[in-house]
């Protein structure tokens, strides 16, 4: 077997021993005699996956009883839709905050279904830090305030979440997503694509709080309407069944790894290796200002475009993958979600260190 050491910023890297897990069971899943694909959602041995699934997500993030858990299709990019579509609720207008891409296409999302401020933005500096937010800043009238707690492109993450007082919070909170301890009740929505921190790609989290469901507009499709989910425990239609069991698995994993605190420490020595690293290169800088820098996702140049290739090149050579970054911000980025271990951030940094005696 030849892993190698997988940077992508999703679909990302997930634990071995989930991926052995699942292999184990694929055949014939703890002798249903047939793979959790191949199994009806009504079944009782689907029925203990989807519920084990939710009941371990709830422990790991502490989710108070007042919100549902849906497991639904779509993506991130759908929630774009479904947060106006089911938050539009008084005055049909919220305040959004622009810290990159994808806050962008929420913002433009949004905006077809009622009136939405940006109440701040950071894309001044090609988005490489999060603007301070007041409260003097939100609309009094506003259904709701939309965040991205971590930017995957820019690699910049709130340190400290805006409070809203009593309009609820939004999150877009994909990219790190049981990577730190957040109080759910700090919000009254939370969204996330599975692919980074929770399994593969097909389904997406969404943790919302009850007195938000059950006030979609009219025009609102049956199947984006949250009410019917949550009515429904996630099973109006199939869900995505094995995208589920893969999620559920690498949640028994968090679990076993002593949880989100114990998950958060981990990640914070991790992203320490690479910053202190960068911090004191003289060929590698980060693009981050220092209050900003995400623990997953870290975008790193050396300023010299055929420098950076070559060391994409060279890493690769090396099993160091997927290190390109994005072509809005260049050079190279680093995603280390949960699954990367300690190592594979050392190594890289030896890499580094060895690249820059060579080219520095
Ligand atoms: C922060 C963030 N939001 C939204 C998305 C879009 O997610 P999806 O592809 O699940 O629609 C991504 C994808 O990378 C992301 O990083």
């Amino acid at each position: 077997m030849n892993r190698a050491i997988n940077f992508s910023a999703g679909p990302g890297v997930l634990p071995l021993e989930v991926l052995k897990k699942a292999q184990e069971e694929m055949i014939d899943y703890r002798g249903a005699g047939m793979s959790v694909m191949e199994m009806s959602h009504r079944s009782k041995e689907y029925e203990a996956i989807i519920g084990g699934a939710e009941q371990n997500l709830r422990k790991l993030m502490n989710i108070p009883q007042n919100y549902k858990v849906l497991f639904l299709q779509g993506g991130a990019s759908l929630q774009f839709a479904m947060v106006p579509l089911n938050l539009f609720s008084a005055a049909k207008k919220a305040d959004y905050i622009s810290t990159g891409a994808w806050a962008k296409k929420a913002i433009s999302e949004a905006k077809r279904y009622g009136t939405v401020k940006v109440i701040a933005s950071s894309e001044d500096k090609n988005f490489n830090y999060i603007p301070k937010i007041s409260q003097a800043m939100l609309s009094r009238d506003a259904d709701y305030v939309h965040i991205t707690t971590n930017n995957t492109i820019y690699g910049t993450c709130f340190s400290e979440l805006p409070d809203t007082g009593k309009i609820p919070l939004v999150a877009d909170m994909s990219s790190n997503i049981l990577s730190q301890e957040y109080d759910v009740s700090k919000f009254g929505l939370i969204y996330a694509g599975a692919q980074k921190n929770m399994g593969p790609s097909g389904v997406t989290v969404v943790i919302v709080r009850d007195d938000l469901i059950g006030h979609a507009l009219d025009i609102t499709p049956t199947m984006l309407d949250y009410k019917i989910h949550a009515g429904e425990g996630s099973m109006y239609n199939t869900p995505p069944c094995y995208a589920i069991y893969i999620a559920g698995l690498v949640f028994e994993w968090l679990l076993e790894k002593g949880g989100i605190k114990a998950m958060e420490k981990e990640n914070r020595l991790k992203a320490a290796i690479l910053y202190d690293f960068l911090d004191q290169s003289k060929l590698f800088k980060g693009t981050v200002e220092l209050q900003s820098r995400s623990l997953m996702n870290i975008p790193f140049v050396t300023g010299n475009e055929e420098l950076d290739n070559k060391f994409i090149s060279e890493a690769s050579k090396k099993g160091l993958k997927t290190l390109k970054g994005h072509r809005s911000v260049g050079g190279m980025r680093a995603s280390i979600y949960n699954a990367m271990p300690k190592e594979g951030v050392e190594t890289l940094v030896t890499f580094m260190r060895e690249f820059e005696k060579v080219n520095g």
